[in-house]
């Protein structure tokens, strides 16, 4: 009998919470895979008293019996990923060839794409796109132009060899543009082959290996970074990171058969985040923004840059939805809003004099829409904790089911603090 293979992606900006969504998930999972992004996506998973960060590798490595992969979907700086792996063993978690795969086709983030990100962002000024600085968008760009390096080029010298003159043919002429020293082919193969060594060993086919468990009646979870609104065909372009963050992605990213996916969970916060530029309707510049991101923590993983806080969008949430074709939902953070006697939930755009339900695709228009409110009452009492959704307050409900009832999707988990047990588990998105 074949598994069950679903997808878990943010609807929002990121930060959404999809590393604890992942990591309770996983109690009925067999594998875990990351499909897009980088080392700019931070998951925080909090067992106990030990809160554990990861950049790239799945949140189901905290739990031995899961294999954790990553596709190449995904772009991975190895020495990151090596620091990642030290972690791990430090807190007594294991990273072997039993438990961890990276895929042979995925491209490798190398030191010049994490110079030509900082000295692109600083010439762009006041246009910049306020990025991670991790060199996510030039080895994007380089894995499309066709002169990215991949794990697979490091099995045959004469692959290394000619991958790297075009790779420096290329960013040998946008150095000197920058006026920064020229780089020579023998100095990047050696930086490339040293950096990659400890991941070697790691190194396979995640396609074969997806399909293999599906078939075999095991259960895969594919987990996205980032959010919707920064997906690069779909998001608030060019504000954006450089892949796809919808649930598509999952499938191509890995060479997985598509229609092997059964539902896709988006990761909804109860309010709004967004790092970094870009519009953001319904931000909050006053003493309420500060309290949301005081009150929830809201500081970068990656950055530690603190994050623009704002009120619940469902015009943009309904899109994304949309977008991904998600079918279920992972409401996150409502403990945040335990404090305010008033919550605002943005139900329409105004733009001019027209009222409108979707964010136009135009930056100009983007940047100036407003939100339209609804008002609804808060319930002024603690919910952080909290396990079961009759144990929540009349208007915690309330607000909860009002969600549900605009977006027109079930929220099957509402999360109530950051540990994996403050959760309220309404409907079980997997099973064995
Ligand atoms: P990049 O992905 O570093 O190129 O950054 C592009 C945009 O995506 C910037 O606005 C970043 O702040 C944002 N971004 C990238 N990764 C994350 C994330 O994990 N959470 C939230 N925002 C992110």
């Amino acid at each position: 009998m074949a598994g069950q293979a679903i997808v878990v992606v943010g609807t929002q900006w990121g930060d959404e919470g999809k590393g604890k969504v992942v990591d309770i998930l996983t109690e009925f999972a067999d594998m875990v895979v990351r499909f897009q992004g980088g080392d700019n996506a931070g998951h925080t998973v909090v067992i106990g008293d030990e809160k554990i960060v990861l950049h790239l590798i799945p949140s189901g490595v905290v739990r031995r019996h899961v294999l954790c992969a990553i596709e190449n979907g995904v772009v991975v700086n190895a020495r990151t990923l090596r620091r990642e792996i030290d972690d791990l063993r430090k807190l007594d978690i294991e990273i072997s060839g039993q438990n961890f795969l990276v895929s042979e086709r995925a491209s490798l983030i190398l030191p010049l794409h994490i110079e030509l990100d900082r000295l692109s962002e600083e010439r762009s000024g006041k246009g910049k796109i306020g990025t991670t600085g991790r060199g996510i968008g030039p080895t994007y760009e380089d894995r499309v132009a066709r002169r990215g390096v991949r794990f697979c080029d490091l099995a045959d010298p004469r692959d290394l060899d000619s991958r790297l003159d075009v790779l420096l043919d290329h960013h040998n002429a946008l150095r000197r543009g920058y006026g920064v020293p020229e780089l020579r082919k023998e100095d990047v193969a050696a930086d490339i082959r040293e950096g990659v060594a400890d991941i070697l060993p790691f190194v396979g086919s995640v396609s074969r290996m997806t399909n293999r468990f599906y078939e075999q009646g095991m259960n895969i979870i594919f987990e996205g970074a980032q959010g919707a609104m920064l997906d690069v065909n779909h998001g608030t372009y060019p504000f954006v990171t450089s892949s796809s963050t919808l649930a598509a992605q999952a499938a191509l990213g890995a060479g997985f058969d598509f229609h092997r996916i059964s539902s896709v969970v988006g990761v909804v916060k109860a309010y709004t985040t967004r790092v970094g530029e870009g519009p953001f309707p319904t931000e909050l510049k006053d003493e309420v923004g500060e309290g949301l991101r005081r009150c929830g923590k809201e500081f970068g993983t990656t950055t530690g840059r603190p994050r623009r806080c704002g009120w619940f969008d469902a015009v943009q949430v309904k899109e994304a939805i949309q977008l991904g074709g998600v079918d279920r939902l992972a409401l996150t953070k409502l403990d945040v809003l335990d404090a305010l006697p008033e919550i605002k939930v943005c139900v329409a755009y105004k733009l001019g004099e027209r009222i409108i339900h979707h964010l136009p695709a135009a930056p100009a228009a983007q940047a100036e829409v407003q939100p339209v409110y609804e008002t609804v009452r808060g319930w002024e009492e603690p919910t952080a904790g909290i396990t079961s959704f009759k144990d929540l307050s009349k208007m915690a409900r309330n607000y909860v089911d009002h969600l549900e009832n605009i977006l027109g999707v079930p929220i099957d988990l509402v999360s109530t603090g950051a540990k994996r047990e403050h959760t309220i588990v309404r409907r079980q998105i997997l099973a064995r």
